[in-house]
């Protein structure tokens, strides 16, 4: 949690593309009902209408054929054609390519999961838990710290 915001105010280069961001925020609001939140063809309408999953599937060749099918609709796939426009069913397609498709999570983007896989960390130190040495539990503050700091007392300087 503290991470997430951490990177957020350092502006650290794991943020979204804008096009990325757009695309998941549209397919947030229009998609996933059917082709699930992880885009795994596992929505909840999926039961009542089977849908195929789009995670990393869709490769960039196919862009202008996709597009095509999504503006028209197919079987029970609505069409969008009068919802979103080519641009923006693009940047769906943009952000479900950076899926993984197993797990349809993009490796890449800033989500804490994924901060803390074991990529780059080979040897975790003694007594932790191996993927969570970057966010130790002590670092929390205690609920209501948030508030107003008290006023303190003026120190003189720390001698060191
Ligand atoms: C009401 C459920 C539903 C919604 C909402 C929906 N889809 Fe679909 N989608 C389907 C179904 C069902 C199919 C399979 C259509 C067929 O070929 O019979 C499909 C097919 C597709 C395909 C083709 C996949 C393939 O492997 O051929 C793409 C791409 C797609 N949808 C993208 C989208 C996008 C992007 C959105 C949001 C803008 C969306 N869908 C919203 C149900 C839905």
């Amino acid at each position: 949690m503290f991470l997430l915001i951490g990177l957020a105010l350092a502006g650290v280069p794991t943020k979204l593309a804008p096009d990325e961001e757009r695309g998941e925020a549209l397919y947030r609001a229009s998609c996933w009902q059917c082709h699930g939140v992880n885009a795994l063809g596992d929505g909840p309408l999926s039961a009542a209408v089977p849908s195929p999953p789009l995670a990393g599937r869709i490769v960039s060749d196919d862009f202008p054929d996709t597009v095509d099918l999504i503006e028209a609709g197919q079987g029970d796939m609505p069409a969008y054609s009068q919802v979103l426009n080519r641009h923006d069913i693009r940047r769906i397609l943009v952000w479900l390519a950076t899926l993984d498709p197993e797990t349809g999570i993009n490796p890449d983007a800033p989500l804490p999961e994924e901060d803390t896989e074991d990529t780059e960390l080979e040897d975790p130190p003694e007594g932790t838990v191996e993927g969570t040495v970057e966010r130790p539990e002590t670092v929390v503050p205690p609920a209501g710290a948030l508030k107003a700091p008290p006023v303190l007392p003026v120190l003189p300087p720390a001698e060191d």
